[in-house]
């Protein structure tokens, strides 16, 4: 028997492989007349010369597994995806669909390998400042277990695209300089960074992107190897990230539930999961490109205050004095928050304020605009921008301004006398008060005495529970 020798670079050498298909397909090579082998550095005259030939079309799944299985250390990657393809191309178009078949067996189960891989390193890429005059380069390093380096690429140019960072492991280097990728040589653990400031970062990407319906300890332990751990800054959130799962659960399956219905400015809500806003400005832009639900408002009004306030507090909706403000609580209730605020220790300045709703809503009655309570379906509407909101400003404590906050906040109706005191927002410690135009409602002197001074003792506690405890960064609320 004739046999044909390819040799292909001693990594994922997805091209090659493409170009060695192409050419094998067009002389009709079966697989039983090829030898693959690897090659640090293959030359034209390691094996037979490929010539050019035209591409051929593979259904879309199995292209895929070949991305996949190039990646994978097996030393038969090759031999056993060019069976795939040949079969494929053979008249067994729907080879995948037999997953008792022997070949599609192992080609799946490499490709579920190289995926996790891939996860894997997703997950526990750590990147540390350069020292020296690279202080505006980070770079870190990594062990993977396939040749996964340039699959990987995509993911972390997405998330860090800002950045100029390399990645080093020891079957090879990349550089992303915040407009090319590159690509080096192998590299050792001693040519990374050991550690820096930038891990409080981490902590903090790692616990959003934390998914906590896939919460399982002894699963974390085999993903995440000991030896891991002590490299890693954020391992000190897993405790309580573990704590707090079920709730974040719950979170998550509610907000999937409400996800807005298709309406009027859905095309702005799609733009924001697919532009994902990283500041509350990119957010900001989205909401007012948006515009209101309901026609009439003036203005979104968005929320205000420091962009890592330790409260924030979140009311309804903007009132007439907000509308044309462009400003939240500035209106009647708004004073009466301030002044409330104020005797109970809280400097608005560093509070972070802001509403369920975004827009205000009226009736028009002469002159005047009344308020309209927002349906649930508004807040619903508006609720994942909250959600952002919040998991942009991370507050210590979240407050919630009467029952249609408490709805955006938990997806659910809750009365204020059942629900006001200590909550759990998702992750996040609340607390669930009266809205401050209710005690404006109320019809006489004395049980408005009564109720603002119970809305007083709410503000003190929250005062109390925002305070994190300087030693151990926990709050009193979760010590208790
Ligand atoms: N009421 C609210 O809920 N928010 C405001 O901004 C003003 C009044």
């Amino acid at each position: 028997m004739n046999l044909h020798r390819i040799t292909l670079r001693n990594g994922a050498d997805l091209d090659g492989f493409r170009r060695a298909v192409r050419w094998l397909m067009a002389e009709e090579l079966a697989p039983q007349h090829i030898v693959w082998s690897l090659d640090d550095a293959p030359s034209l005259f390691g094996g037979e010369e490929v010539r050019d030939a035209p591409p051929v079309a593979l259904p879309r799944s199995v292209a895929r597994l070949v991305e996949l299985g190039v990646c994978h250390s097996d030393p038969e990657r090759y031999a056993l995806l060019y069976q795939l393809v040949w079969r494929v191309l053979n008249g067994e178009r729907d080879l995948l669909e037999i997953a008792s078949d022997p070949l599609v067996h192992r080609v799946d189960a490499m490709a579920r390998t190289v995926r996790r891989d891939l996860h894997k390193m997703y997950a526990f890429v750590r990147f540390r400042r350069m020292g020296g005059e690279n202080l505006e380069r980070f770079a870190a390093w990594y062990e993977p277990e396939h040749f996964i380096l340039e699959a990987s690429a995509p993911f972390f140019i997405d998330r860090f695209r800002s950045l100029d960072w390399t990645i080093l492991t020891p079957i090879g280097s990349m550089r992303w300089d915040r407009h090319a990728l590159s690509f080096g040589p192998a590299a050792r653990r001693e040519d990374a960074p050991d550690e820096d400031s930038f891990e409080e970062g981490w902590r903090g990407y790692y616990e959003s992107v934390f998914n906590p319906a896939r919460v399982n300890p002894a699963a974390m332990r085999a993903e995440m190897p000991k030896k891991y751990w002590r490299n890693l800054p954020e391992t000190a959130s897993i405790p309580g990230l573990i704590q707090t799962a079920s709730q974040r659960v719950e979170i998550m399956i509610e907000q999937e539930a409400t996800m807005p219905t298709k309406r009027t400015p859905e095309r702005a809500l799609e733009a924001m999961w697919d532009q994902e806003p990283k500041t509350l400005e990119e957010l900001n832009a989205i909401i007012a490109k948006a515009g209101p639900l309901v026609p009439g408002a003036t203005q979104a009004v968005f929320g205000e205050g420091p962009k890592r306030a330790d409260i924030m507090f979140v009311g309804e909706q903007p009132g007439d004095q907000e509308d044309l403000q462009g400003r939240p609580f500035v209106g009647p209730a708004g004073k009466l928050l301030d002044k409330a605020m104020r005797e109970a220790g809280i400097d608005r300045g560093q509070a972070y304020l802001t509403n369920a709703v975004k827009h205000f809503k009226f009736e028009q009655r002469g002159h005047r605009r009344i308020h309209a309570k927002p349906t649930a379906g508004e807040v619903k509407h508006y609720r994942p921008w909250l959600m952002k909101e919040l998991e942009l400003v991370r507050p210590k404590l979240v407050v919630a301004l009467g029952a249609t906050a408490v709805l955006a906040l938990t997806g659910k109706s809750t009365p204020i006398s059942r629900s006001r005191g200590r909550a759990r927002f998702g992750t996040y410690d609340g607390y669930v008060t009266v809205h401050p135009s209710y005690l404006l409602r109320l019809p006489d002197e004395a049980t408005k005495r009564e109720a603002y001074e119970a809305f007083l003792n709410d503000l003190r506690r929250i005062h109390d529970l925002a305070k994190a405890d300087p030693e151990t960064g926990e709050l009193p609320l979760a010590a208790e």
